[in-house]
C-alpha cells in the first residue's frame, strides 16, 4: 500500500509496464492499452481534478451489450419516492445474515436517501450483509462513489487498482466507476455503504485547527498494482441510474497491470483520527469528528459528511458532557461499529442504525441524561465505541423496506419520554 489524500500515484504489477514521460505513448510497453479513467470533468480545478490512467491486458472497452438484470432485490436509489419521507425518528436492529449465499451486490439493502443520481447531488444510504465471496463477477457503481463501512467481518476489495483489504474499524472508498470484487475472506460480514452522487469524499478544511490533525492525509492507504489474467465467462455488473445492468465477458476486468494517478480507492483506519475536543467547558459541534466531507455548491453545507464518534477523553468542566438535545437543519444517519453510543443507553445496536431527519428533536435518552446531570465530573475515557454519521444537507428519504422491515423499532420514540418538567423558582 502506499499512503495520502490528494496526491498523485504510480504503481506496476510487472516491472517495465508503467509508460515514463508520456500518459499514452504510441506502443505502451508490451502492448497494454492506455485508458484515463476520469473522476471529475476535464476541466475541473487542479485541486479537484481526479484522474488516473490504466495500463491494462485489454480495453475496458471490449464489451457486448449491458442488459437489465435483477439481483440486489432491496438495492434502490434516487428519486426516494417509494413511501412519504417520515419525519418521525427511526431507528433499526442489526441487519440479519441470509441464510442463503448471497455476495456483497446482491446483499445490499437501501436504508434511504435523497437527490438526483443523474444530476450528481445527494446519497444513497445502504447497509450489507454477505455470505459469499464474489468469484466470476464484477461490480462497479457508475452512480456514485462508495464509501464502505464494515461493521462485521473482513472484506477483500479486488479492484481495478490492487487489493484494498478492510474490517471492523477501517474504512474503503471506491471512486465511481472502478470496478472491484469482493471476498469474505472470514465469512460473513455485515456494514454500511454511503453511495455518493455528489462531490467526491475529501478531507476537511482545518481552519483555525492548522495544518494537523482529524485524519491526517498520510494515513489513507492506496493499493499497489495487481491485476488477474483469468480467460474465463466473467459476469460484469453496473449499477447504472439506480438500476442493475449485466454483460458477460470472457475475462476478468481486472486486468490492470500498470496504473499511475490520483483517482484511486482508498483505507482508512478509524483508529487513527486525531480526536479534537473540549479542554474547558461544552463540546465543540460534532462537526469536529468530520472524517471526509462530501461538498455541496453552498460553502460548509455538505452533500454528506462522514462523522464518526471515537473513543476519547471526557473532560469538559460544569458541562453536559454527552451529545445535547438538538434540532438540525441537516440530516443525520447514524450507524454504530463496536461498543455503545454515549446519548443511547440501549437499543442503538452494533450493526444498527439510527434516522433523526431534518429539523426532528433527538438527544440524549432519559437514562444517558440522568446519567450525565448526576455524575461527578472527573476526567474519564469513553472506550470500545465507534458510531458514525452519515450527515446531508438533503433530507433522508426512508425506502419502502426501511419503513415496513420488522428490524424497525415501533417504540424509539419512547426514549424520550418521562423527562421531568422543569421546576421553576416560587
Ligand atoms: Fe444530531
Amino acid at each position: 500500500m502506499m499512503s495520502g489524500f490528494g496526491n498523485h500515484f504510480a504503481s506496476e504489477a510487472v516491472p517495465g509496464a508503467l509508460p515514463v514521460g508520456r500518459n499514452s505513448p504510441q506502443k505502451v510497453p508490451f502492448g497494454l492499452y492506455a485508458e484515463q479513467l476520469s473522476g471529475s470533468a476535464f476541466t475541473a480545478p487542479r485541486a479537484d481534478n481526479l484522474r488516473s490512467w490504466l495500463y491494462r491486458l485489454r480495453p475496458s472497452a471490449d464489451h457486448g451489450p449491458f442488459e437489465a438484470c435483477a439481483g440486489a432485490p432491496l438495492l434502490r436509489s434516487a428519486p426516494f419516492d417509494e413511501v412519504a419521507p417520515s419525519p418521525n425518528r427511526l431507528r433499526w436492529d442489526p441487519l440479519d445474515i441470509p441464510a442463503a449465499a448471497t455476495d456483497f451486490v446482491d446483499g445490499l439493502v437501501s436504508y434511504g436517501g435523497n437527490g438526483d443520481v443523474g444530476a450528481g447531488r445527494g446519497i444513497a444510504i445502504h447497509g450489507y450483509a454477505a455470505t459469499a465471496s464474489m468469484e466470476r463477477r464484477a461490480f462497479f457503481s457508475a452512480d456514485g462513489e462508495l464509501l464502505i463501512v464494515p461493521q462485521q467481518g473482513a472484506l477483500r476489495l479486488r479492484t481495478e487498482f490492487g487489493i484494498v483489504a478492510v474490517g471492523p474499524l477501517e474504512i474503503a472508498l471506491v471512486p465511481r466507476g472502478v470496478r472491484f470484487r469482493v471476498e469474505l475472506p472470514d465469512g460473513a460480514a455485515r456494514g454500511y455503504v454511503c453511495e455518493n452522487y455528489g462531490a467526491p469524499f475529501r478531507l476537511p478544511d482545518l481552519g483555525p485547527i492548522g495544518a494537523n490533525g482529524l485524519a491526517n492525509p498520510r494515513d489513507f492507504e492506496t493499493p499497489t498494482a495487481w491485476f488477474e489474467d483469468v480467460e474465463a465467462p466473467f459476469e460484469l455488473v453496473q449499477k447504472f441510474q439506480g438500476r442493475l445492468w449485466r454483460t458477460m465477458l470472457d475475462r476478468s476486468p481486472l486486468d490492470v497491470v500498470a496504473w499511475h494517478g490520483n483517482l484511486v480507492p482508498r483505507r482508512y483506519d478509524l483508529r487513527r483520527f486525531n480526536t479534537i475536543n473540549t479542554v474547558s467547558f461544552d463540546h465543540p459541534d460534532p462537526s469536529i469528528f468530520t472524517v471526509l466531507t462530501s461538498p455541496s455548491d453552498t460553502p460548509g453545507t455538505a452533500n454528506c459528511d462522514f462523522v464518526i464518534f471515537p473513543p476519547r477523553w471526557m473532560v469538559a468542566e460544569e458541562t453536559f458532557r454527552p451529545p445535547w438535545f438538538h434540532r438540525n437543519v441537516m440530516s443525520e444517519y447514524m450507524g454504530l461499529i463496536e461498543g455503545s453510543y454515549d446519548a443511547k443507553q440501549g437499543g442503538f445496536l452494533p450493526g444498527g442504525a439510527s434516522l433523526h431527519n431534518q429539523m426532528n428533536g433527538h438527544g440524549p435518552d432519559l437514562a444517558s441524561y440522568r446519567a450525565a446531570v448526576a455524575a461527578e465530573l472527573a476526567p474519564h475515557r469513553i472506550e470500545g465505541t465507534m458510531a458514525f454519521m452519515f450527515e446531508s444537507r438533503h433530507v433522508i428519504r426512508p425506502t419502502r423496506w426501511a419503513m415496513e422491515t420488522p428490524l424497525m423499532q415501533a417504540d424509539y420514540d419512547h426514549v424520550w419520554e418521562g423527562f421531568p418538567k422543569a421546576v421553576l423558582p416560587g
